[in-house]
């Protein structure tokens, strides 16, 4: 799909469709409507009120040109309230406008920028929204299906009529484009199946990234490095499993010299079938999706070949795929993670912290100065937050706010939970220094508490994304059904406001 940006008046274009946005109530001063309307006689204010058009929200009138204008059909989208009317809202039209096109089997869609609705943080982040929106939506994860699927459209074609948008113009759409690419990049990886989609996989995956890139060099850790480097946390949640664990450190080094060194960790299980402590059936068939963080950041690091942050960026993944075998490890089992700390394992359900205490031991060598984790953690996240929201764990005050703030731009909801260290004791081990799991309440949290023990660095935030990495509601049409990249958005907002 191509979306693009021309020069003119849509109205004076031909082709299959042109969308005309328009808010409830402004349907008898808008501008638009009225040079149509003069086009039409009157007679497209008159359609408006026999097929009760006012412009509320989600309404749609589909009306036939008829040789009055070039392009042979326009659609005009309800808005809703001004008010109500935001960066998200743009996101939200542009993923309605490329999915009606695609219901009607339009080839070529058109809007006029103009028409687009203004919002307070300017042309470049409006445009970039309703990109996003666009380019989001088209994503499908097809590779698996023999019947052929429907024809897709083959460009948007936004038209601008002021000189001066065109710099924001295409500013937005390059971001866009690079954002939703990054983020098809996430979807790919947690929507393969977990036969596929094996820790060698997603290491294969980053070595890919590190070719396209010359600013991305990766190192990988095969088990006997793994071993030598102390990780015996890790490697003791991959021995239940036939295939083998990699650890993979991807570094971004800026063409300048870099201000900040940023370390991200994804948690990267391919299958979590609980282990020994063996998940219900109901809950382990979306379990492909707990490499989710891990294909965060590697869609984040996809995303550079589009914008290039100034700091310097890490990635940190030790895929790992959690079973039970005669070789798994058990509940009551005590291991000792890279940092040295020994976890006494109750259950082997709640394998993410024991993997990600490893690999948070490895972030810490690195001298960073913020270390940030993505992982599909915990149940209890969910059933705080519910499946859209991600929950934000730090005691950085500051750290917190530029992440939420990172959150409002880029449209992936992120709701703070308090660090509350009074929870510790829920997870302290009479027989090691921690155990892996806590009590009845506040799972999210003691799970980060965990977390903690295994982080020294100037500043740490831990994202839960349990919820949000996965969607079967198609809710909103630039969140297709299954993986939605969440946090490549997210983080590369972050890295860029840095
Ligand atoms: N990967 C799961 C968490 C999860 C649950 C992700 C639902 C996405 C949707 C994690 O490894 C897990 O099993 N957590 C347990 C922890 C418990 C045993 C303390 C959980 O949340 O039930
Ligand atoms: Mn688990
Ligand atoms: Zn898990």
């Amino acid at each position: 799909m191509d979306l693009n940006i021309q020069f003119g008046q849509a109205l004076e274009q031909k082709g299959q469709m042109l969308f005309v946005p328009l808010f409830s109530g402004d349907i008898d001063t808008n501008a638009r409507v009225s040079t149509i309307d003069e086009l039409f006689d009157g007679q497209l204010r008159k359609e408006f009120k026999r097929s009760l058009f006012t412009g509320k929200k989600e309404q749609e009138l589909s009306i036939p040109t008829m040789g009055r204008l070039p392009v042979s059909r326009i659609v005009f989208l309800g808005l809703g309230s001004k008010k109500k009317f935001d960066l998200d809202a743009l996101r939200r039209l542009g993923g309605r406008m490329y999915k009606l096109a695609k219901q009607r089997k339009v080839r070529h869609a058109m809007i006029q920028f103009e028409d687009l609705p203004e919002v307070t943080e300017g042309k470049k982040e409006a445009v970039q929204a309703f990109s996003e929106g666009i380019l989001l939506a088209t994503y499908s994860f097809v590779h698996f299906q023999s019947k052929k699927k429907r024809k897709e459209p083959k460009a948007v074609h936004l038209f601008y009529t002021d000189k001066r948008s065109r710099i924001s113009l295409e500013r937005g759409i390059q971001q866009a484009t690079g954002f939703a690419n990054g983020v098809s990049f996430a979807r790919e990886l947690v929507n393969t199946p977990p036969s596929h989609m094996s820790p060698k996989a997603m290491r294969e995956a980053a070595e890919i990234l590190a070719k396209e890139h010359k600013q991305i060099k990766v190192k990988v850790f095969e088990q006997d490095r793994l071993e030598r480097m102390g990780m015996q946390a890790t490697l003791a949640v991959a021995k239940g499993s036939e295939a083998p664990p990699f650890g993979v450190h991807l570094v971004y080094t800026p063409n300048k010299k870099a201000k900040k060194r940023v370390v991200l960790v994804g948690k990267a299980v391919t299958f979590d079938s609980g282990g020994l402590s063996l998940k219900p059936a109901e809950g382990m068939k979306t379990m492909k999706i707990d490499m989710g963080g891990a294909a965060s950041i590697l869609g984040l690091f996809k995303a550079f070949s589009w914008f290039q942050p100034a700091v310097e960026v890490h990635g940190i993944f030790l895929a790992v795929e959690n079973m039970p075998s005669g070789k798994a490890y058990r509940p009551g089992d005590i291991v000792r993670a890279k940092n040295g700390k020994t976890i006494e394992v109750l259950n082997t359900d709640a394998e993410g912290r024991v993997t990600l205490a490893d690999a948070l031991s490895y972030a810490s060598t690195l001298k960073p100065d913020i270390i940030i984790d993505l992982a599909t953690l915990t149940g209890a996240c969910v059933g705080a937050l519910g499946e859209e929201i991600a929950g934000l764990m730090t005691s950085d005050d500051k750290l917190a706010d530029k992440l939420l703030q990172a959150s409002a731009l880029s449209g992936e909801p992120l709701w703070r939970l308090p660090l509350f260290s009074a929870y510790a004791s829920a997870i302290q081990s009479k027989v090691a220094d921690v155990k892996n799991i806590g009590g009845r309440g506040a799972g999210a949290i003691t799970a980060a508490l965990f977390l903690e023990h295994f982080v020294d660095a100037p500043s740490w935030a831990h994202l839960d994304i349990a919820g949000p990495v996965y969607t079967e509601k198609e809710s909103r049409p630039d969140l297709p059904y299954g993986a939605t990249g969440y946090g490549v958005r997210l983080l590369a907002r972050y890295l860029q406001a840095l």
